[in-house]
């Protein structure tokens, strides 16, 4: 079981030691990994208020270069030089707002995984492919065209673009279609049993329903995960559910 907390461009400095405070008080479980990513200019910051804690931390996005005259990026090396064992690569918000393509998706990835740090790949479909019904296909396309072939240890986020930050989920039903038809794919691609997380207004409510669907290895969590009492609310839905209690 894997949780993530993608706090995009929130939380400083004080707030991150505020809620360090809230981790030092908790009992971590080996069974469900928990990952944070947090803005890059706290990246190195949290890691050291969490060094005691079995609590990783990553990067939200990385370049396709390991160095070079790109101004303010970020290379995978220096992501993994300060202590990140993850990275998300492919958020819808990277897509949509910075105009990255699958083939973009593709390439950091590749590079990602070639810096030695685990990939998590981030596909979700529009509302208006869901309507048409075309979500299932769209996705399988997606996949094909930003997977690396060096895709290893990393995992696949399942985020449908119209239920990130909306309050929105889709059916129990059609997430359980969606994250089975990804494991099939994924598998074909890889070779590999790669594990599936799903992502998009997960909170305190719907955690325990959305771990219990099949195929469901994890969740990537934004909002909720911006408060310690919600984020570890979450985390202990999973550790319930790894223990089935
Ligand atoms: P959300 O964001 O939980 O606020 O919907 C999820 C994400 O963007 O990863």
């Amino acid at each position: 079981m894997f949780i993530a907390a993608n706090w995009k461009m929130n939380l400083d400095k004080k707030s991150i030691l505020e809620f360090s405070k809230h981790l030092q008080e908790f009992k971590f479980s080996n069974k469900v990994k928990a990952c944070i990513f947090p803005p890059m200019t706290y990246i190195d910051y949290l890691n050291n208020l969490v060094a005691n804690l079995p609590i990783s931390v990553g990067g939200q996005n990385c370049h396709f270069n390991f160095s070079g005259a790109y101004t303010g990026e970020v290379s995978p090396i220096f992501l993994k030089d300060i202590g990140c064992e993850y990275v998300i690569v492919g958020h819808s918000e990277r897509r949509t707002l910075n105009n990255e393509n699958d083939y973009d998706v593709m390439l950091r990835s590749q590079s990602a995984i070639n810096a030695n740090l685990k990939v998590i790949l981030c596909v979700g479909e529009s509302l208006v492919e869901r309507k048409k019904g075309e979500a299932l296909n769209f996705i399988e396309k997606q996949l094909l065209a930003s997977t690396p072939k060096n895709f290893e240890n990393s995992l696949i986020a399942y985020e449908p673009l119209w239920s990130i930050g909306t309050g929105n989920i889709p059916s129990m039903t059609e997430i359980q279609e969606m994250h089975e038809h990804i494991a099939q794919i994924i598998n074909h691609i890889t070779n590999k049993k790669i594990k599936i997380l799903y992502g998009g207004s997960v909170n305190v409510d719907n955690i325990t329903d959305i771990l219990n669907i099949k195929n469901v290895d994890g969740v990537l969590v934004g909002g909720a995960s911006l408060k310690a009492k919600d984020f570890l609310a979450i985390y202990t839905a999973a550790v319930k559910k790894t223990y089935n209690f």
